[in-house]
This record gives C-alpha cells, sequence and structure tokens, in this order.
C-alpha cells in the first residue's frame, strides 16, 4: 500500500492498494479520530458491488451508518439529487460532527463532495473513488459541483476531502471504455511534466496500477498546492482539454470525455510539430501510447465548428483563451492565445 500527504488548505492522506474497502472503517475512525454517523453515498452500479463491504467495515468499527444511491451517470449530478442528499443529512439528522462518504467515481465524489461543502456550512468528507479517472483526477484537489441545465460544474466549491481510500481491485469491475476514458487522463500526466512517467506506462497502464495512480496523484497534488485555488499554473491540468471540452460538445456527449481529452492532446501536439514547437517523434509516441490504452486518436469535426465550441467554453476569459501546449513529452507549457487565431491552430492539428 503506498500513502501520500497533499498539503492543501487542510492535509490530507491518500491510500492507494489493494483490498482497502474492507478496512475501510479502520483508516476512516483513524481520520475523523472518532467514531461518528456516516452516510456512504453511491451509485446504483457500484452499490450491488462494493457498499455492503464499505457499510460493514464502517459498522464494525462503531460508527452509525446510512446510504444514500443514486441512479448512475452524469444526470444524477444535478442540483436535484444536491437538495435530495441535503434532504436525506437534515432527516437523518447528521451534524457537523458527522461525515461524507463518496463510493464510485467522478459522479458521485463531486455531488457528495460540493454536499459536504455546503451542508451546516461544510462537514468533512472522504473520497473512495471506484473508477480510474476518479482515482488519479477527480478525487485528488478539492473541486467539487453539479451540473446545471446551461453547463457542466457551474455549481460548486473547494472543499478538500479528508482522507481519499483507493482501492485498486475495484478498477477490475469497470468497462474496458469507461477504464480507457481514465487511461486518457493518467496519459496526460506523462504529457504536461513527466517523460520518466510517461515511459513507465509504455509498458502497461493496468499491470503497474498502483504506481500509475500514486504517480498521478503525486504529481495533480504538485500542481495543486501551488495554485489550489486554479488562478494559474494549475491550468496546467486542462492539457487536451480546451478542444476536447469542444468535441463533447460537437459530438453532443455522445464521444466520452476521455475520447475527448486524446483527441485534443493530438490536435494541440500537432499544431505545436506544425509550428516548429514540437518534435514530430513526441507525437508519434504519444499516438502510439493512446491507441495501446484503446483510445481514439483522429477526430471527425472541423476546426471552425471545433473553434466555435471552444470559444463558448467558460474558460474563456475576455478575448483570448489558453492553451496548454506540449513543447515535447513532459514539457507543456500555458500559451495564452486571441481568441480568434483558436480555429487556424486547431486546423493546423487536424492536419498531418
Ligand atoms: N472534481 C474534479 O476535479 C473532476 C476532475 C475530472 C472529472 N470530474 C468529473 O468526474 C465525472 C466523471 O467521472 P467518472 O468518469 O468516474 O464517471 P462516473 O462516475 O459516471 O463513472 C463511470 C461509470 O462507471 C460506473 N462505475 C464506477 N465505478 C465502477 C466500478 N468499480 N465497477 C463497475 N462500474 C463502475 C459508474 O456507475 C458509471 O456508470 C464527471 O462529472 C466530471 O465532470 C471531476
Ligand atoms: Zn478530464
Amino acid at each position: 500500500m503506498k500513502r501520500l500527504t497533499v498539503h492543501a488548505s487542510r492535509d490530507y492522506d491518500i491510500l492507494i492498494g489493494e483490498d482497502l474497502l474492507a478496512a475501510s472503517g479502520s483508516y476512516v475512525t483513524e481520520t475523523l479520530g472518532k467514531v461518528c454517523t456516516l452516510c456512504v453515498v453511491s451509485d446504483d452500479n457500484v452499490a450491488p458491488l462494493y457498499l455492503e463491504t464499505v457499510v460493514r467495515s464502517l459498522e464494525s468499527a462503531g460508527h452509525r451508518v446510512h446510504s444514500f444511491v443514486i441512479p448512475h451517470g452524469e444526470e444524477s449530478k444535478s442540483t436535484e439529487s444536491l437538495v435530495a442528499l441535503l434532504e436525506f443529512l437534515a432527516e437523518r439528522p447528521l451534524t457537523r460532527s458527522d461525515a461524507l462518504v463518496a463510493l464510485g467515481g467522478g459522479v458521485v465524489g463531486d455531488l457528495t463532495g460540493f454536499c459536504a461543502a455546503i451542508y451546516l456550512r461544510g462537514i468533512p468528507f472522504i473520497q473512495i473513488p471506484t473508477t480510474l479517472l476518479a482515482a488519479v483526477d477527480s478525487s485528488v484537489g478539492g473541486k467539487t459541483a453539479v451540473d446545471l441545465r446551461a453547463g457542466k460544474n457551474l455549481a460548486g466549491a473547494f472543499h478538500q476531502p479528508s482522507l481519499v481510500l483507493c482501492d485498486c481491485n475495484t478498477l477490475d469491475t469497470l468497462k474496458p471504455e469507461v477504464f480507457a476514458d481514465g487511461c486518457a487522463e493518467v496519459i496526460k500526466y506523462g504529457v504536461i511534466n513527466d517523460r520518466p512517467f510517461f515511459e513507465l506506462l509504455k509498458s502497461g497502464i493496468r499491470d503497474n496500477i498502483e504506481e500509475v495512480i500514486a504517480l498521478c496523484v503525486r504529481n495533480k497534488a504538485a500542481v495543486v498546492e501551488e495554485d489550489e485555488f486554479d488562478r494559474g499554473s494549475r491550468q496546467l491540468l486542462n492539457l487536451g482539454h480546451t478542444v476536447g471540452h469542444a468535441i463533447e460538445l460537437c459530438s453532443h456527449l455522445e464521444i466520452s470525455h476521455g475520447s475527448a481529452v486524446a483527441m485534443g492532446m493530438v490536435i494541440v501536439t500537432r499544431a505545436a510539430v506544425a509550428m516548429g514547437l514540437c518534435p514530430e517523434e513526441d507525437l508519434r509516441e504519444l499516438i502510439a501510447i493512446l491507441r495501446k490504452a484503446n483510445l481514439p486518436t483522429e477526430c471527425p469535426f472541423g476546426a471552425e465548428e471545433l473553434a466555435e465550441a471552444a470559444s463558448a467554453d467558460k474558460k474563456r476569459t475576455g478575448g483570448s483563451i489558453t492553451l496548454v501546449v506540449p513543447h515535447g513529452i513532459g514539457d507543456s507549457r500555458l500559451v495564452k492565445i486571441p481568441v480568434t487565431d483558436l480555429a487556424s491552430w486547431i486546423q493546423k492539428g487536424l492536419t498531418s
């Protein structure tokens, strides 16, 4: 088992290993320093697989446990689920010295985290991520949110978890395409600033999963520690995401987030190659590793429609947009460009 400590406005530990669910009770007690009332939030795919193990472990550690199960999928990251969960907590009731436990992927984690941020003006919460994306990305960093009708993640808060328990065995029940989605974020960390990590990934992500998750988390934590509230360098984590979000929008969310990020990384890297900023060999390596992880690398949309979708994105500030541009694998940099230049950037990235 690996234990990492993240230094944020409040320090917390991330444990990564096998069979952690069955021991969750003692880790939670160790973290909270007492027994209390807990509400475990999960979704209807994850709950039948893992909820009982977690509840049993928490109860045998002396905690009183409620559970709240939402339908799986992004539609549950809604204000309706948020209010239903808040009302559920208030009826039990949970107090300020109690805590929430998020058992699931990023949807469960984001909803539970935001609920913990605002219930009684904030109570502790624990993340038990069960997707690769949640393990390497959404469970670390303290961003929590629900979606509004106008767009994703529009209502949220910064609220750090008290503990992240990442049981790698849970990843074995993921659908292959959900695992692949997480791989896009894993590969992203290598391209941003870690060439040796990228080399490790070439020998297989699942085969090295504990180390892979630990290195991703350490990487994200380092960026978050430097910029907890997303004002500057944290934007590096958006590699492949400006164009990726546009691809998701153009596909009416038919193309998954991970697939869109994979295509987005290829587009921005190919554009960098075309401008003489990045060696062509690095683009070839990126495409090869994405394909090995069963991710798509070619985008079905044109530059104009992508640029239009990207300009409407909330990351646009004034008349400019910040792109994360690889100058090579492990050396990505922020570049602010006029929004009017985006279409020509994307065009360079689409044509090989
Ligand atoms: N907070 C952040 O910093 C941050 C970062 C990245 C993404 N996100 C958010 O994360 C969400 C996506 O997360 P996700 O990709 O984990 O999606 P998800 O939570 O929808 O999970 C994907 C699917 O896998 C199922 N599942 C989860 N764990 C499983 C398991 N162990 N076995 C079998 N099935 C399992 C789920 O029921 C779901 O159907 C998005 O809402 C996104 O906005 C947040
Ligand atoms: Zn992402």
